[in-house]
């Protein structure tokens, strides 16, 4: 009686494992398609080898997670296609992308803007991001 009830569960149990796994294999990512383009970017340029997300990465230059609220898309695209020659120093020039990567990247960001991060990163006493 006892092994039968095992037996019962077991399966069951496995039965529900693959359900779920398959239903959720085929939902939609909550991330948009170009979203997913762009953090393939970020990966390939190794962007987080200087910026943080979220507060991971290197503490070389700015906290990314939240700089679409600050900076406009057309501003960030250009930015990155065209970067500005770094301070000196430091490095020669800021790595860039071509347009239709920078685009991509951008909407990452966007994207990355909309997590909730429960108020990362800290603000300083003045008002201004602790970067
Ligand atoms: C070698 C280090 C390094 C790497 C790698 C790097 N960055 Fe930067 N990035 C910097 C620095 C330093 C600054 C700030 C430049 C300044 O203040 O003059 C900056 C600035 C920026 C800015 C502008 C921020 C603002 O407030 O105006 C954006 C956007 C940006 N980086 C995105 C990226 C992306 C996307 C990648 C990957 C493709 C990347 N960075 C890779 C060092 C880096």
């Amino acid at each position: 009686m006892k092994l039968r009830i095992f037996l019962l569960l077991s399966t069951l149990s496995f039965v529900l494992f693959l359900a779920i796994t398959l239903i959720s294999s085929r939902l939609p990512s909550p991330m948009p398609e170009k979203a997913v383009a762009g953090k393939i970017v970020w990966q390939r340029n190794n962007c987080i080898s200087c910026h943080t997300l979220f507060g991971h990465g290197g503490y070389k230059a700015d906290d990314l997670t939240h700089i679409t609220a600050k900076e406009k898309s057309s501003y960030l695209i250009n930015y990155l296609v065209q970067p500005p020659v770094m301070r000196p120093n430091k490095y020669t020039h800021h790595p860039a992308l071509d347009e239709a990567d920078a685009k991509n990247l951008v909407q990452y960001l966007e994207f990355v803007h909309t997590i909730p991060t429960l108020g990362w990163p800290p603000l300083l006493d003045n008002g201004s991001e602790n970067l």
